[in-house]
């Protein structure tokens, strides 16, 4: 059955954040910053994956929305609107792993992309990590077309590197 889509309210973001740490163990930066370097200032992977999610509510909560299934949030989509660039970015995404598969993601996906028409946009852009089979899959099968790669680089400050050696 189809997921309602609803705009985020207050109150949810405590639960975006428990669907993002476990969502996004395997598929994000700052985990393998962690797996590399191990954690930052007692800090750990989670703890700064889900600030993404306090700097999207800030910059646009009215581009929040949630998936929800028997009364229950299992899934978000966060975005925000360049209206003088013309392009809608989609920055965080993700849904409950018990609720995968059954096309959720793409629902979401199709929410945001009937929002930013509806407010005029131009082009819609959303980013994956290449470790990301789903997010490779899944966003071209929507019509995402592929436009750049980047490679992420990460130095520990007090370590000193000889450039020679
Ligand atoms: C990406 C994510 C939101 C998709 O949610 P979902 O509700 O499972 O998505 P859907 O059911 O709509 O679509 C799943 C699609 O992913 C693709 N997919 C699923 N498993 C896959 C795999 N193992 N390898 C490659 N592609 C896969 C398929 O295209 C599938 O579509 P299909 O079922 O029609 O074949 C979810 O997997 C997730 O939360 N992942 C972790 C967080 C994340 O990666 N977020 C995006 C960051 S860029």
């Amino acid at each position: 059955m189809a997921a309602t889509i609803r705009p985020f309210q207050d109150g949810e973001l405590a639960r975006i954040k428990e669907i993002t740490v476990e969502a996004f163990d395997g598929v994000s930066i700052d985990r393998n910053i962690e797996d590399r370097f191990g954690m930052v200032r007692d800090h750990d992977w989670q703890w700064r994956k889900v600030r993404h999610l306090d700097q999207d509510v800030d910059r646009e909560p009215g581009g929040i929305y949630v998936a929800e299934q028997e009364g229950a949030v299992v899934g978000y989509i966060t975005t925000w609107c360049d209206r003088e660039a013309g392009i809608g970015h989609i920055p965080n995404l993700a849904v409950d792993r018990r609720w995968r598969g059954q096309g959720i993601g793409r629902q979401l996906i199709e929410h945001a992309l009937t929002q930013f028409r509806t407010v005029g946009l131009t082009l819609a852009r959303i980013e994956t990590l290449e470790q990301n089979a789903i997010g490779r899959t899944l966003y071209p099968d929507l019509g995402f077309e592929e436009v750049a790669r980047q490679v992420h680089y990460c130095l520990a400050l007090d370590t000193t590197h000889d450039a020679d050696t």
